[in-house]
């Protein structure tokens, strides 16, 4: 696969690709198999001025692999159930997706055993202010730490917990099945992730979280806050500032994303979440 026919700007010096001149409903298996091996080269893909349906998105999105499903099942697209409606937008009383998920910093399905290899947003209504999606580069936090400093996070594990994001969430929202914590028990990952395309090293770091395995939460909570602020600084960062049509795809094994918030009581924002499968982190 060779990524050298594409229109490519970097989003960032070493980090992520905006893609021109590609229409994503007509594009063809080659350029779609180019466009994922820049993804896994760069860690984030943008591709503006998209038109897709469901079962074109759906289709761009299967050419990274399979797509996950949702831990929860109460915005999914009738008849795409792969895909999760984002928006604060209310039809008939009811709301008809999630609304200021994802606010804080954080990978998605990062409690799971196989999180997410990645997540695409494809935007339908976006306001004219607010609401940015902002990726940080977790090769280039890890990259700028002393090699000393390097060894040492690659010696630590952290326990990864739904529950702690359940409980974050819980205020002023519905109340997570029981069966649904169940089914999602806490798991551990290395805090320092290899990047299976190319044995790169993320640091990989969760603030939902009890702590390191062998340290008590009073003493990884500290460190968790240090490490949150210091792989967050602006020097790491892409913002993206969102237009309708936009896609955006990023790869959970090598960044840190969080959403920002918007005046949802003049704008309308509605996006359309995919997941793709991912591997168990080393
Ligand atoms: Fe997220």
């Amino acid at each position: 696969m060779s990524t050298a026919s594409l229109d490519r700007a970097e989003l960032k010096p070493g980090f992520g690709t905006q893609i021109g001149g590609v229409d994503l409903a007509a594009a063809g298996d080659a350029q779609l198999a180019d466009i994922v091996a820049e993804f896994h080269r760069t860690g984030a893909l943008v591709l503006r001025w998209q038109s897709l349906t469901p079962e074109q998105f759906v289709r761009f999105g299967k050419a990274f692999g399979p797509l996950e499903g949702h831990t929860l099942q109460d915005f999914t697209l009738p008849d795409h159930p792969e895909i999760y409606i984002l928006s604060n937008r209310v039809e008939d009383g009811r709301p008809v997706g999630a609304h200021n998920d994802g606010i804080g910093w954080h990978t998605d399905l990062n409690y799971t055993a196989e999180p997410a290899m990645c997540t695409m947003l494809y935007a339908i209504a976006v306001p004219p202010e607010g609401s940015d999606t902002l990726l940080a580069d977790q090769c280039a936090a890890f990259a700028a730490l002393p090699a000393q400093r390097q060894a040492e996070l690659a010696r630590l594990k952290q326990i990864h917990s739904f529950e702690y994001l359940a409980n974050m969430r819980s205020e002023g929202r519905k109340a997570i099945p029981p069966e649904v914590l169940r089914a999602n028990p806490d798991v551990v990952h290395p805090l320092v992730r290899t990047h299976p395309a190319d044995g790169r090293k993320a640091l990989w770091v969760s603030s939902l979280t009890p702590g390191f395995v062998g340290w008590s939460t009073a003493e990884s909570e500290p460190v968790i806050d240090a490490l949150i602020a210091f792989v967050t600084q602006e020097r790491f960062v892409y913002r993206h500032k969102w237009q309708v049509g936009d896609v955006l795809v990023w790869d959970n094994r090598c960044t840190l994303h969080t959403g920002t918030l918007f005046d949802d009581t003049r704008y309308i924002r509605e996006m359309h979440r995919m997941w793709v499968k991912g591997d168990r982190p080393y």
